[in-house]
């Protein structure tokens, strides 16, 4: 038996069934019997490895031990009433049972009232923490796939599965638009466009919470306000934007997760314009709590509180720091090791630097989250319960949605789909590998270690042998930076029919993501060069989670297919659009650059017209069949601000075999008080069309649609003159009268 399995033994005799006696839990009665450290207590979050046998801060590795003293400090001592854990480490769902109940058992028998704790996790594409759950696409792909529908089964997926581990809450989706490709966290956005990621977000957190209550977890907005524009594009750096283009890309997509039901929102840790959100009251309590209405919970992102004082230097010391930010109304703080917020913050409600009410908002704040989750009930049922658990029925979706999402950027002459009798060379460093398909926060935080806890994994290199056979696959590993092997791969494209290439990035997260140059790596490039001049037909791969810079080999490449990061059956579905099984219908959710230095978004003004220069637009991506577009409509074409206005469209598929179209409206404001976007999109539709088949499709718009954030900082629509397209169709309305309109 290994020590694993001998510590699991250990762990499920030790812990009996979880039962909290509250029935019908009234979170006022429960928060009048709460001491001030209670309550502060309840506003506190710690990570799993302040509570286990190792040195701090990055462990424990597993096998994972609990350390009995530092579990009574944390628990019943300092009443914490929030666990998290960050990635060091991969369990399998029953161990992250057995540490999710132990914690809870220590909850019941260790404090006076017994209030359940709240465990959290980063469950960015699936249960991505866990050695046996579904992993789905990364949010950047999942974006690409232009499918709510499909991007809300995922996400039940990940919910269903992360509340069979025992885990009610998951720090996801991001919900803010990339707006800055450089940035290591780009992937984990839904893209550049606010309504694509309003759209996505809504989605996501519908997947995570319509089930009943043991399939659904807490779902996180993240990270509030203005993260994903960091001014020097690397991550934890500021942004300077004023206030009415930060409402205006970036409140959509908090906006629409609100109204689909999150309960928590992560904070952004950097500054806006010099302020640090953490310490912003006019930012969480202003905005986000007042004017968004959101009645859940805010969370203080890693360390962020403390930020304010090392980091930002807005705070002469931490326990300002503290002050700042629970006024600012911070309700649950990522501490994540320290308790010495606890004590700070109790001293400063002793003194009257933070009101006790301010206490009680974010105690009833947690508590109501913690009763809705049905903590209070039973927290953890059967295991027996989630038979679909790590299923087949829940890889197909995320084959699916990894298909749906591969975006075909170029395909001269037809090269793809690939014939099955095909003889091709498969090479390029991500060829054989988990890692570059799933990326970071898989298996741990950076995500390296996706082969050895995936060894059964299917390469997209195993994928294509299995659809082909193995005689008609000549691989030649080309590890990165091995510019030596680059000669065995060129001769091997002697004797195939078309070459597989590839390419991308190695995986990362947050910091560890920063980069000096987009451009792809110099090694690959000289790769794909040579192979470029071997006369056969080269497909690239492209797994990666932001657009590198291609643009010194893509004119001599014959067909490239985006993968993005597709996760563990991204391999099979890298496969099925090679070879024809699928036919690819991703859609580009960003603008690809075509330099380090030419970084624009779709939505740029009439002045960047004349140097704006791309490498694919955004909403770009190429099918194996053809679609046109006719008969586009507006009606009427004088919009009055109460009424509604219809655009409607006929697509037609034109080509030789069944596919699927996103049809993506665009509108223009032709003038305004502020210089207008070229474009924004105002509304998408996926529709599957058979050979020869044409479908209307039709967008209704109100004034609302037609709004932008004035620069009094007020969502409002101007009358005046806009144009609709669709297709490469345009039609003229006219908006008769200006309207300030609500989020
Ligand atoms: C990240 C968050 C994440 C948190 C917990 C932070 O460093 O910014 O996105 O949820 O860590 O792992």
């Amino acid at each position: 038996m290994t020590l694993r399995i001998v510590l699991c033994a250990i762990l499920v005799i030790c812990c009996g069934p979880i039962e909290f006696s509250h029935g019908q839990t009234d979170v006022e009665t429960l928060l009048s019997q709460m001491t001030l450290k209670e309550k502060i207590g309840q506003m506190t979050m710690i990570t799993l490895n302040a509570v286990s046998k190792g040195d701090l801060p990055f462990t424990p590795k597993e096998p994972h031990e609990f350390d009995p003293e530092r579990l009574k400090r944390v628990i019943t001592d300092y009443q914490v009433g929030t666990i998290f854990n960050i990635g060091h480490h991969a369990f399998s769902k029953s161990y992250w049972r057995q540490i999710v109940t132990e914690l809870q058992n220590q909850t019941r028998t260790g404090t006076r009232l017994k209030i359940p704790l709240l465990y959290g996790v980063d469950a960015l594409h699936g249960m991505s923490f866990s050695t046996d759950a579904t992993f789905t696409p990364h949010q950047i792909g999942l974006a690409a796939t232009w499918n709510p529908d499909l991007v809300r089964q995922a996400s039940r997926i990940t919910a269903y599965e992360a509340r069979a581990a025992g885990i009610p809450w998951v720090f996801s989706p991001a919900a803010e638009p990339g707006r800055n490709p450089i940035h290591s966290r780009f992937y984990e956005s839904f893209g550049e466009d606010p309504l694509l990621c309003a759209a996505m977000t809504a989605a996501t957190v519908s997947g995570y919470t319509e089930a009943d209550t043991y399939e659904r977890v807490g779902a996180t907005l993240k990270h509030f306000i203005g993260y994903t524009i960091p001014r020097t594009g690397r991550d934890r750096s500021g942004a300077d934007m004023a206030e009415h283009m930060l409402r205006d890309i970036f409140l959509p997509p908090y906006a629409a997760g609100i109204k689909a039901g999150a309960q928590s929102v992560i904070l952004n840790l950097a500054d806006v314009n010099g302020l640090p959100i953490h310490g912003s009251r006019y930012w969480v309590q202003g905005v986000l709590k007042d004017e968004l209405g959101f009645k859940g919970v805010v969370v203080s992102d890693w360390n962020s509180v403390d930020y304010l004082y090392f980091h930002h230097h807005v705070a002469k010391d931490s326990r300002q720091a503290i002050e700042q930010a629970v006024n600012a109304g911070i309700d649950l703080v990522m501490v994540p090791f320290d308790l010495t917020f606890v004590d700070h913050l109790e001293s400063l409600v002793n003194e009257g630097r933070v009101a006790v009410t301010r206490i009680d908002d974010a105690v009833r704040r947690v508590l109501t989250f913690k009763k809705d989750l049905g903590l209070f009930e039973e927290p953890i049922l059967p295991e027996t319960r989630y038979p679909l658990y790590g299923s087949e029925t829940f890889a197909a979706v995320s084959r699916r949605a990894a298909a749906e999402s591969l975006t075909l950027l170029k395909n001269t002459n037809k090269t793809l789909p690939l014939a099955k009798t095909a003889k091709v060379l498969v090479t390029g460093f991500g060829a054989d590998t988990m890692t570059t398909l799933n990326g970071g926060w898989s298996y741990t935080w950076q995500g390296r270690e996706a082969d050895a806890y995936n060894p059964e994994g299917v390469t997209i290199l195993d994928a294509i042998r299995a659809q082909v056979g193995e005689d008609h696959v000549v691989f030649v590993e080309t590890a990165l930076d091995r510019s030596d092997q680059i000669d065995s791969a060129v001769n091997a494209a002697t004797g195939v029919d078309a070459v597989i290439l590839c390419l991308g990035e190695i995986p990362y997260a947050e910091v560890f993501g920063n980069i000096d140059d987009l451009t792809l790596n110099p090694s690959q490039l000289e790769l794909a060069r040579r192979l470029g001049e071997r006369g056969k037909p080269v497909i690239v791969v492209l797994t990666q989670g932001r657009p590198t810079i291609i643009s010194t080999i893509e004119k001599k490449m014959d067909a490239i297919l985006l993968a993005y990061l597709p996760g563990n059956e991204g391999g099979h579905a890298i496969a099925d659009v090679l070879f024809g099984r699928v036919n690819p219908s991703g859609k580009l959710p960003y603008t690809y650059p075509a330099g380090p230095n030419a970084l624009f978004t779709y939505d740029h003004k009439h002045s960047e017209i004349y140097s704006f220069h791309v490498l694919y637009p955004f909403g770009w991506g190429l099918s194996y069949t053809e679609f046109s577009y006719q008969n586009l409509r507006v009606s009427p074409n004088r919009l009055y601000p109460a009424d509604t206005l219809t655009v409607s469209v006929e697509v037609t598929n034109t080509g030789d075999r069944p596919g699927q179209e996103v049809v993506q409206l665009f509108i223009s404001d032709l003038y305004a008080s502020i210089s207008p976007p070229v474009k924004r999109l105002k509304g998408f539709q996926k529709v599957a069309l058979s050979q020869g088949e044409t479908q209307t499709v039709t967008f209704t718009l109100t004034a609302k649609d037609l709004a932008f954030v004035n620069a009094e900082n007020h969502l409002t629509a101007e009358a005046g003159e806009f144009t609709a397209s669709i297709g490469g169709l345009n039609e003229p309305f006219i908006l008769t009268a200006s309207r300030e309109v609500t989020w």
